[in-house]
């Protein structure tokens, strides 16, 4: 077994990955979700006795409570990954003299989350077990060989003949070919090969012309992965913000506005005093305010923003309590702050941030949530609807994207040639309205402007909007409803084009709207921006296809802001 941290390239010169024994193999890029990027946590991990071997995508959710059950048992485990529990638990049962295949079946129906998994075993050498759950996995079929891989371009220089392992099924390969089963009875499944059309390129897009719009449809299952998070980290994250008498949410760009929505929940269901700030003005504007009683939640999608680290640095200096939120394991984020959560949302690769502003909001609405908890601040009823709510919620932006895609698409197309577009939003609108007006600029180089709506009596009303300027109003039927339907009519009196983001069945906003795109109703206010925002990345980017520009990428932007 061969395995280290560090780019690929490295590791290959340090050990020569290429000169292994053997006729099959197991490999793997981990992306880190537990436990940090280092070689003991790398994947394949083994059992105690070196005759299993498995790598595995995604997340085991009740891991904690196996590798008690079987550290009790005399199990000796070596890395901090939730993976490990899966060569220990088939080791255990191998014991009990089970067949291999029943060793795995069994394990895989007490495995609870979304994971995919590949196991050898040295009794057997000559067969690749795998399986997965709502986690992608496809064999592919070449001349002389067969692979199985999570991303179909890691085998297409090889093959185009693939077969997809569907959720819940388990597949082994042998030099006979592929049997599949389903994991839970362990009953046939017969499914021929498909030939794979895509260059490399597409393949790595997944089929999508883009990758901004591939990672807005990965959205419910990056969202799947949010709720299903390590409680432990979050119970201690929460621990952290209970101690805080108040709350820096400090960040940049998109993560400034999930931070902006976040303080809506923090004050509003756990009662938490919360202040976002900037991360470019956090010395400047709160400095001297800041001391060892001071706690900070910086949030950073890569964790190395410069001007987030710089304020992070600073609050370090004074003592105060750095947390972090970010989607890279092992990033500088990570390494300064006392407790930090990864979203988990995978690797972002279009500039404009989209599925990693979503795993944002759903974990600080979770977080929020604990808080309440913990405080006391919400009934049992309350706690149960909201906790239901959330799990139903990537679901509902699964439909939002069905059944709206389209509907933006046209939207584009009739506001191509408007020069410049006023955003509107209150509460958690606000912040909504502020990320589609960011999604806009930075993939359609317009000028674009985001109002609260009160804000528009405070000068801005003095005829800034002219006839036929697109207005785009973001509504949830929540307490601000009344105030936005009021703005709404007095920019429309201005002959301002509305183009609103409603609940379904706000037939008051139809009436009001030149063109309106539909969300879902009862979502509550906490969990709402998560969806709203769905259709204004959607208008960005087909937008910028419209007119004919790059959305991956958009002129003099990098993904990460490492200069000041
Ligand atoms: C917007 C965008 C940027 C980033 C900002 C902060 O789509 O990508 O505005 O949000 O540069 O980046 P992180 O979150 O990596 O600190």
């Amino acid at each position: 077994m061969k395995k280290d941290h560090g780019k690929i390239d490295e590791v290959h010169i340090l050990y020569n990955l290429d000169d292994l024994p053997g006729r099959i193999g197991l490999g793997h890029i981990r992306w880190a979700t537990h436990g940090a990027p280092t070689q003991v946590n790398a994947h394949p991990h083994v059992d105690c006795l070196n005759q299993v071997a498995v790598v595995q995508n995604g997340i085991i959710e009740n891991y904690s409570e196996i590798r008690q059950e079987l550290e009790t048992l005399g199990h000796v485990f070596k890395s901090k990954t939730d993976t490990e529990v899966f060569t220990h638990l088939i080791e255990e049962k191998l014991k009990k003299n089970l067949s291999f295949t029943d060793a795995l079946r069994e394990t895989l129906n007490r495995l609870e989350g979304a994971f995919s998994i590949a196991t050898i075993w040295v009794k057997d050498p000559d067969k690749i077990f795998c399986a997965q759950k709502e986690c992608s996995l496809t064999i592919g079929l070449g001349a002389n060989a067969a692979y199985v891989s999570s991303d179909i371009p890691t085998f297409l220089p090889m093959t185009k003949k693939a077969v997809r392992i569907e959720s819940g099924e388990a597949a082994i390969l042998s030099e006979k070919g592929y049997e599949i089963h389903k994991i839970a009875d362990w009953s046939h499944v017969s499914r021929k090969p498909k030939m794979i059309d895509w260059v490399l390129e597409t393949a790595e897009k997944e089929g999508y012309p883009h990758f901004m719009l591939k990672e807005i449809h990965d959205q419910p299952s990056t969202l799947r992965t949010t709720i299903r998070l390590q409680e432990e980290y979050m119970e201690l994250m929460t621990t952290f913000l209970d101690r805080a008498n108040e709350l820096y949410l400090v960040a940049c760009g998109t993560s400034y506005h999930a931070c902006l929505a976040a303080s809506y929940m923090f004050s509003k269901m756990a009662f938490l005093s919360t202040h976002p700030v900037f991360a470019s003005e956090f010395t400047a504007q709160i400095g001297r305010t800041v001391t060892i009683d001071s706690t900070i939640l910086a949030l950073s999608q890569s964790g190395e923003t410069t001007d987030t680290l710089a304020a992070v640095d600073y609050a370090r200096f004074q003592a105060a309590t750095i947390l972090g939120l970010t989607n890279v394991v092992g990033s500088t984020l990570t390494r300064v702050s006392r407790v930090y959560i990864c979203p988990q949302a995978g690797p972002e690769i279009g500039v404009a941030a989209t599925k990693t502003f979503t795993a944002q909001l759903s974990v600080l609405a979770q977080l929020a949530l604990k808080l309440a908890e913990k405080r006391g601040k919400l009934s049992y009823q309350e706690m149960k609807s909201y906790r239901e709510k959330l799990k139903q919620i990537p679901d509902v932006v699964e439909r939002v994207i069905q059944t709206q895609e389209n509907k933006v698409k046209k939207i584009a197309k009739k506001y191509r040639d408007q020069p410049y577009f006023f955003f509107f939003g209150r509460g958690t609108g606000s912040a909504i309205a502020l990320e589609g007006t960011l999604k806009l600029m930075e993939t359609n180089y317009l000028p674009s402007m985001a109002i609260t709506t009160p804000e528009v009596e405070q000068g801005f009303i003095s005829d800034a909007i002219q006839s036929g300027a697109p207005a785009i109003f973001v509504c949830p039927k929540d307490a601000t409803h009344k105030q936005i339907v009021d703005a709404i009519k007095e920019i429309k009196a201005k002959g301002a084009s509305i183009i609103a983001v409603i609940e379904e069945g706000d037939e008051e906003i139809k009436a009001l709207a030149d063109d309106y795109v539909e969300v879902e109703e009862d979502v509550p206010e906490l969990l709402c921006p998560i969806q709203c925002i769905v259709p204004l990345q959607l208008f960005a980017y087909y937008m910028a296809v419209v007119r004919g520009l790059d959305p991956d990428r958009p002129r003099n932007l990098t993904k990460a802001v490492t200069v000041r």
